[in-house]
């Protein structure tokens, strides 16, 4: 879904044809490192002290939204760890929304609201990547630059690579994302019963199928320089 956002690009930041030392935060499997370059992976935790005895020409990090318990002091050590000119990039997505009105009322709306009140329980709450570029300013970085795109909840959209992210988000629902997302948040932080979350669950997957309900999530993605001069 990221290359089709991107349209198969990696990155948005203008990091040039020969960027040398380049770190992607949280890579999970690697899949978008290993795209990039031949790599090591080394295992941290990314809020903890960065101990990296080089300084990087470009800083990455992907699917993140519910990574960080501060972000922003995440993002103050990407400043520390790149070299003067290098590029910090975010690219991230929030909880589905929409625009006329119609997840009014809807079980998807109120998952989402549950999804958001479980993750604000847990201390990493899924509302700060609107937060983001103000965030990278505040770090230092500058050109600071936020691109935003959508992915439907289904094939609602006429813009046809939307259409396209709709069928693919369509493939993650029929492949157990909502259980995915849902379990551990609404039976440990919420209480709720399996037969519960189960009966629930059914409603919203039947409305993320429904094409009048036109539900998208936000996807942003935010680049930012350090200055040259620091
Ligand atoms: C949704 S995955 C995204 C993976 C990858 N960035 C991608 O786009 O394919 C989130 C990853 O972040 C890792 N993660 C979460 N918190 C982290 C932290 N504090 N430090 C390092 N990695 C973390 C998780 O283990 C998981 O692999």
């Amino acid at each position: 879904m990221w290359s089709i956002t991107l349209d198969q690009k990696l990155h948005l930041a203008p990091i040039g044809s020969n960027p040398q030392n380049v770190l992607d935060i949280a890579t999970g499997t690697g899949i978008w490192a290993i795209d990039f370059a031949n790599l090591t992976f080394e295992l941290d935790d990314a809020e903890d002290e960065w101990l990296f005895p080089q300084k990087f020409d470009y800083i990455h990090g992907r699917t993140l939204a519910t990574c960080f318990k501060s972000p922003l002091s995440v993002f103050r050590k990407a400043f520390e760890a790149l070299a003067p000119g290098g590029w910090f990039e975010m690219q991230d997505m929030c909880l589905q929304r929409s625009d006329d009105g119609s997840m009014d009322g809807s079980s998807l709306k109120e998952w989402q609201e549950h999804v958001q009140a479980a993750t604000a329980f847990t201390g990493v709450p899924w509302t700060n990547v609107p937060h983001y570029a103000h965030w990278f300013t505040e770090a230092g970085f500058e050109s600071v630059t936020e691109v935003t795109f959508r992915w439907p909840s289904n094939q609602w959209s006429r813009n046809r690579k939307e259409k396209l992210l709709g069928a693919w988000t369509q493939a993650q629902i029929d492949n157990g994302m909502l259980e995915s997302v849902s379990t551990r948040l609404f039976m440990m932080k919420l209480g709720w019963s399996q037969q519960k979350l189960d009966e629930f669950l059914a409603k919203v997957n039947a409305d993320t199928k429904d094409p009048n309900i036109h539900a998208y999530s936000p996807v942003t993605v935010v680049y930012g320089r350090k200055p040259r001069s620091s």
